[in-house]
């Protein structure tokens, strides 16, 4: 059996505080395979909606065996790809997704499988390490990461960053509604009863509102020499 990946970093963080910017930077950087966790549920949302389900009547163990379906086959990835994953409509029903125990206990183990058995990079080279990102990395998904970043910033700049979002994809949006929603989807993430959106006690917080992109990527990289070792 191959040796198990110890490169872990997990990222986690609200909806717009710039986990996906600073994982794409680091894996770049490092070499690193990284997964983003939210597209999966994304992913699994608008394959149930595509499929004509009633997303306001939910039912869990269908969802829960779609979602199954989906990581046997790694169809997910497909539609990880699908940029309908990041419209309004699989906005609104994603959280009711995520929140479902037995369907977050299959990604348990498709994002446990992807931290210590990354895949090849694009180029086909082995990833020398993953990244992580999602809500409930350093608490559930890998606990013994060596390094963890809880990414946060206040609502109002997220929803800035979302409604710029909507709008390059061509989207009608307005910045009041793109709040609201960020507001309500933070609650439903952090209240629900299964792996909560938590900062894990380990992991170090950087505020993307008053840190840019640089000052962002340079606080982790010099944290990963710290921890890891790594240029
Ligand atoms: O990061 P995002 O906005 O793409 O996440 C989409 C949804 O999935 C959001 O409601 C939170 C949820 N999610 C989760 O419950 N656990 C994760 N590890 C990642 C995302």
């Amino acid at each position: 059996m191959p040796n198990e990946n110890k490169n872990i970093i997990a990222i986690d963080g609200p909806a717009g505080a710039g986990k996906g910017t600073l994982t794409k930077k680091l894996c770049e950087h490092y070499k690193f395979a990284g997964l983003d966790t939210g597209s999966l549920y994304r992913a699994i949302t608008l394959c149930l909606i595509k499929m004509g389900t009633d997303m306001d009547k939910l039912d869990e163990q269908f969802a829960t065996d779609v979602a199954e379906r989906l990581s046997d086959t790694h169809e997910i990835l497909t539609y990880a790809k699908n940029p309908e994953i990041r419209s309004q409509l699989t906005n609104k029903y994603v959280a009711s997704v995520a929140k479902i125990p037995e369907l977050r206990k299959i990604m348990r183990k498709y994002q446990t499988k992807f931290a210590i058995n990354p895949p090849s990079l694009e180029d086909g080279t082995p990833a020398k390490g993953a990244i992580i990102e999602g809500r409930d990395i350093g608490t559930v998904i890998c606990p013994d990461a060596p390094v963890k970043f809880f990414m946060t910033a206040n609502a109002e700049t997220r929803a800035s960053r979302r409604l710029k979002q909507y709008l390059d994809q061509g989207e009608t949006a307005n910045y009041q509604e793109v709040l609201e929603s960020i507001i309500a989807r933070d609650e439903a993430d952090r209240t629900r009863e299964t792996s909560p959106m938590k900062q894990a006690d380990d992991a170090i917080v950087i505020d993307t509102s008053i840190n840019d992109k640089e000052q962002t990527f340079e606080m982790a990289k010099k944290i990963i020499k710290e921890k890891l070792n790594l240029e």
